[in-house]
């Protein structure tokens, strides 16, 4: 089995389930053009507010939909921005008027979606930007909205962050309080100078920004199971994160910490680059893409939260519908190689074009298969140690033999491999998978 650093919170249920989706919502599904939009086209308040403010209509918003596309795609949970860098609110605040209640929605939008998910059995997950370009006492930095202000020293000598940060205590403590369980926070996200590159002059923020230590602490007394993030600025505290984050990319190897133990892990990844609604993005990965994603991920013991940025309407639109239920098609043959899954034991080696997971409950091995080979798949290290093999989208037996000794006289295979036969004619999946049944005595 493997060695994995202990998590604070309960992260059991997240190593099982393996697939999420993330959502991204706000007042940026408006402009539609990326969530950081006032940030980069540096749009005042007063602009940003009364352009999408009083527009932030979603009459289409089906909570129950929304779910049920999830679920149907194979996904366990979902993590929604309660709030974005932009500091609105999705649900009913009662520390700001910023808030969905206030605009023609009417209403608190994070309620009816927590119960939607957890009817259909999903994990509830918070994302909770620790940013707020929105707020009168978040200091200005080199990040903000308002950095090229004229008038950002001014401003700044006004603001208060430790207020600030007192808001933010308060909107979690609302947040962890009143829609029971949550099982996720995902705190997003700390810049301090001089770390991952930036200069030692870079006006950033961090844990005193923050008040990290004590809000970590109100996040563990409010919610004693939940699993945290590692973008508090917490790394080397203990108790201070339970999970890391690589963001749109694929980590080499399962990530490991300083120690070099392996660690829970998650990556979060777009659909097409954007987290908010974008309308004009083309860049969008196929099914296949996103399905290789999410064997890779598990193949390295980790999990894939996927995004859907929601129309200002309030739908999944249909290029984000197409891919969820081209995964949940894959899903409903394959998922069994996915949840409960994590990477092979050491000294079974992946064979060339495949990704290799592994159910330790029932020590099932999981061999995806990306390139079709023809005829014959040999595994090494797997000589005597399977006791049947099977392909898993219709349960057709796959025979298994000792490499001939032609074949390892000619470099077809080593003595200590087990060779599959497979079809000629690859069968039509988007990924197949061969599902090998290890003895018990490994
Ligand atoms: C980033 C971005 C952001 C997105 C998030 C998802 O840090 O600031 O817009 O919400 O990552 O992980």
């Amino acid at each position: 089995m493997h060695q994995v650093r202990p998590t604070t919170g309960d992260s059991d249920w997240f190593v099982q389930d393996r697939f999420g989706l993330f959502i991204h919502w706000g007042l940026y599904a408006l402009p539609g053009r990326h969530e950081w939009v006032k940030q980069r086209e540096e749009i005042s308040d007063e602009d940003y507010d009364a352009r999408y403010f009083p527009r932030f209509d979603p009459d289409l918003y089906d909570p129950e939909m929304w779910a049920a596309e999830a679920s149907n795609a194979g996904m366990k949970y979902f993590c929604v921005t309660t709030k974005h860098h932009d500091g609105f609110c999705l649900w009913d605040s009662k520390l700001t008027d910023y808030k969905a209640p206030n605009t023609p929605a009417g209403r608190d939008l994070i309620n009816p979606m927590v119960t939607a998910f957890r009817e259909r059995g999903m994990k509830v997950g918070f994302y909770h930007s620790l940013i707020d370009w929105h707020h009168p006492q978040f200091r200005i930095d080199d990040v903000h909205s308002m950095r090229n202000h004229p008038e950002r020293d001014a401003h700044n000598a006004n603001r208060e962050q430790s207020k600030y940060s007192d808001y933010l205590h308060g909107q979690v403590r609302e947040l962890l309080t009143n829609y029971g369980k949550v099982d996720l926070l995902f705190y997003d996200f700390s810049y301090p100078a001089g770390a991952r590159g930036r200069p030692a002059e870079f006006d950033g923020k961090g844990r005193q920004d923050w008040q990290s230590e004590k809000l970590i602490q109100l996040t563990r007394q409010l919610q004693p199971d939940i699993l945290v993030d590692d973008r508090l600025d917490l790394m080397d505290v203990e108790g201070g994160w339970d999970y890391r984050t690589p963001e749109q990319f694929m980590p080499r190897e399962w990530p490991t910490d300083d120690s070099g133990t392996k660690v829970v892990w998650e990556t979060c990844q777009t659909f097409s680059g954007s987290w908010g609604y974008h309308r004009d993005e083309s860049s969008w990965k196929s099914v296949e893409q996103l399905l290789r994603m999410l064997i890779e991920v598990v193949s390295k013991g980790g999990n894939l939260l996927l995004n859907v940025g929601p129309t200002g309407r309030g739908e999944f639109d249909e290029r984000a519908l197409q891919r969820l239920r081209g995964m949940g098609e894959w899903m409903r043959r394959h998922a069994r190689s996915i949840y409960g899954c994590t990477a092979a034991e050491a000294g079974v080696p992946t064979p060339k074009d495949c990704r290799l997971t592994w159910n330790p409950q029932t020590n099932r091995l999981y061999v995806h298969i990306f390139a079709w080979p023809y005829k014959q798949l040999s595994l090494d290290g797997l000589a005597g140690k399977v006791e049947y093999a099977q392909l898993l989208n219709d349960a057709s037996e796959v025979f298994l033999h000792e490499p001939s000794a032609q074949q390892m006289e000619m470099g077809g295979a080593d003595a200590g491999a087990v060779t599959l036969d497979l079809p000629v004619e690859r069968p039509n999946v988007d990924i197949p998978v061969v599902e090998l049944f290890l003895k018990s005595n490994r």
